[in-house]
């Protein structure tokens, strides 16, 4: 991806500078415990290197999606100043009522803005709500790469009024994986595209199809495929409404030589429950009341091979429904083929990322982006609002 347009932190003296970070903080809770600290965790280096460069560090993010203007508990990046505090070993300190009454930050320091979404005009990205951000900063610093597809007050609307605004080097990093992976992939380029539907990966699907030498689409995506086909699926989840656009792109797909891999046999059973009696089947016996939970033996062997024959893998979506055992075979072997591969892979989107967790393969593949809508957005081939902007900065600082 082309990024060398963008100014990157280290390229600037932050000594001594306010330095407002937009991180992407948006981690899953459950009880007010965080579940998964990876985006955060993702974003210690960039809070380090602008507190040890001598900045009075200020870090904002968006955590889920409150109502602006009422302020929840439940949407309190409370939690995420915890964290940050154990893992920096110095305190965070939670500012809440940080546009009127600028907190005051040590050089070295860092500091924490409760949740962006609680302002009126953050999501509509409000020039007069971007000003404020921009006035609590000497130099703003995007990156929060997982929030890059969103054009909001903290993530676009700030670093066009800020006095200067470059990249964190998570963003760099992100941005310089799928650029490698997508642009100038080394070649042949394979890409799994799983999930429950079609619709919300349609974009995805067509922009990666001329691209790739080989696609997988798995999960729902794959029964709507297999429907396309001309394949039983029984009572299998598919998007009635994409067969036709599936069943266009298995043709396109035919024409320039490079078909879709679809599954030839796969597990099913009658319901989707945890120890349901599972069948393994070639896909022409599906029955009418069988449901695709996951891809069979014969289908994880051709996958695999087609894996250890690519240089370049992007993932985004498991292959079966993982969390439900019996039903994370193929998923795994997946995971295992992609992380034994010398293939350079991109793995993203908050199933895979869990699945790819669940197995413990998480240190074996080459980049696992932090991003879920952010990362489709790259994949459909769309702009980043926030790194747009961030272009057209270059230079001012
Ligand atoms: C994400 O979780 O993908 C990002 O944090 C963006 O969150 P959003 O979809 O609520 O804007």
């Amino acid at each position: 991806m082309q990024f060398d347009s963008i100014t990157p932190l280290g390229a600037l003296d932050l000594s001594g500078k306010r330095v407002l970070i937009r991180a992407d903080f948006n981690v899953p809770l459950d009880d007010g415990e965080i579940t998964s600290a990876r985006r955060i965790d993702a974003a210690l280096a960039t809070l380090r290197e602008a507190a040890e460069a001598g900045a009075r560090v200020f870090a904002l993010s968006h955590l889920g999606r409150p109502e602006e203007g009422r302020p929840a508990a439940e949407f309190s990046l409370a939690p995420v100043a915890r964290h940050l505090g154990q893992s920096l070993g110095r305190e965070v300190k939670l500012c809440v009522d940080y546009l009127d009454a600028p907190p005051v930050v040590d050089p070295g320091e860092v500091a924490l803005l409760e949740n962006v979404r609680f302002n009126r005009g953050e999501k509509a990205n409000a020039p007069q709500l971007a000003k404020r951000y921009a006035a609590l900063c000497d130099v703003f610093v995007f990156d929060a790469f997982a929030t890059a597809h969103r054009a909001q007050a903290s993530t676009h609307g700030v670093a066009q009024y800020a006095p200067a605004a470059c990249a964190g080097p998570l963003l760099l990093a992100e941005l310089d994986a799928l650029g490698r992976a997508l642009n100038e992939p080394k070649r042949p380029l394979l890409a799994i595209v799983g999930g429950a539907k079609v619709s919300g990966k349609l974009a995805a699907l067509e922009a990666l199809l001329p691209r790739v030498a080989q696609l997988i689409p798995g999960g729902g995506i794959a029964n709507t495929f297999l429907r396309a086909a001309g394949q039983p699926v029984g009572k299998s989840l598919l998007e009635a409404s994409q067969v036709a656009a599936a069943a266009e792109m298995l043709r396109a797909a035919e024409a320039r030589g490079r078909p879709v891999a679809l599954p030839v046999d796969v597990v099913v059973a009658p319901e989707l429950a945890a120890g349901a009696a599972a069948t393994v089947k070639a896909v022409g016996d599906v029955g009418d009341d069988d449901r695709i939970l996951d891809i069979g033996p014969a289908t994880v062997a051709r996958y695999a091979a087609l894996i250890d024959g690519a240089a370049t893998v992007v993932w985004n979506g498991p292959v079966g429904a993982f969390e439900t055992p019996p039903f994370g075979a193929g998923t795994e072997a997946v995971g295992r083929a992609i992380a034994d591969s010398a293939a350079f892979s991109v793995v993203g989107g908050g199933d895979t990322v869990a699945a790819v967790e669940r197995y413990g393969l998480a240190g074996k593949m080459s980049r696992i982006t932090t991003g879920g809508g952010a990362f489709l957005a790259v994949l459909e081939g769309a702009k980043l609002p926030a790194v747009e902007i961030l272009k057209s900065r270059a230079g001012d600082g």
